[in-house]
């Protein structure tokens, strides 16, 4: 039986999924760790990360010699923190998506369709709990860049709302003076993100070294 440990196990996700993998006993031990925690970083097969972009550094220097492979869904990363990313993926695989719901990675397939449309002002908007930290979220992000890659002008940076407990809200609107189109997707709960998160370290445990999205998962499953 394989070891997985969920690193920032206390928080909001890493109860979420310690709960999904305690489900299925027999397939995963669990350890799990977070900033708490008083003995050392336990030993795992695979490491499920979502913590904190320092946190994800810690761990990264931590498990550097075991080469473990990680499945991050930490948010608000820098660029020298995706490089960090990046140069740990040339030694064991690494998958890291900002958002692990099936459901958005369809929804970014998709809008590559909107570069057909013509005379409509494009923009991407995302709704969270107050609590998260970074805004615009990294999901938004995402689909700014999809946008961005595909030819297609938007009206600006993804604009943020942080009100009451909402999981998650991405829309892309496409809005021109005479119709509106919206692109939509809703976490109606975390579990969500944690059944991607564990689908993905199934996955990841089996792959070689390499930076890894959902979406290279996707093209497998
Ligand atoms: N990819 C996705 O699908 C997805 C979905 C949801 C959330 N997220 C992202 O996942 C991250 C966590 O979200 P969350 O809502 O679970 O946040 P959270 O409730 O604040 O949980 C984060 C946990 O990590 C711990 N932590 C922070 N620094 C640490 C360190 N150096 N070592 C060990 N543990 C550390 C925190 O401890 P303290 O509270 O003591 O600081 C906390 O228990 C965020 O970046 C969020 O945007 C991603």
């Amino acid at each position: 039986m394989k070891t997985v440990g969920v690193f920032g196990k206390d928080g909001r996700m890493g109860r979420e999924i310690v709960n999904l993998l305690e489900q299925k006993p027999n397939q995963w031990r669990v350890v799990g760790f977070d900033k708490n925690s008083t003995a050392l970083l336990p030993t795992a097969d695979i490491w499920i990360d979502f913590s904190t972009p320092a946190g994800l550094a810690a761990l990264l220097a931590e498990t550097e010699a075991s080469k473990v492979p990680i499945v991050s869904g930490t948010t608000g990363l820098g660029l020298e923190e995706m490089n960090g990313l990046k140069l740990a993926s040339s030694a064991r695989p690494i998958l890291w998506s900002p958002n692990m719901s099936l459901g958005i990675a369809w929804m970014k397939s998709v809008l590559p369709l909107l570069a057909k449309l013509q005379g409509f002002d494009i923009q991407v908007l995302d709704f969270h709990h107050k609590r998260k930290l970074d805004s615009p979220s990294g999901t938004a992000k995402l689909l700014q860049d999809t946008l961005t890659q595909s030819g297609i002008e938007t009206k600006g940076d993804p604009l943020a709302f942080r009100l009451g407990g909402i999981y998650g809200v991405h829309k892309v609107f496409a809005v021109s003076e005479s119709e509106w189109i919206t692109i939509e997707h809703s976490a109606l709960n975390r579990t969500v993100f944690a059944e991607g998160a564990v689908l993905a370290a199934n996955w990841l445990i089996q792959q070689s070294p390499g930076m890894y999205s959902i979406e290279s998962m996707l093209g497998d499953l």
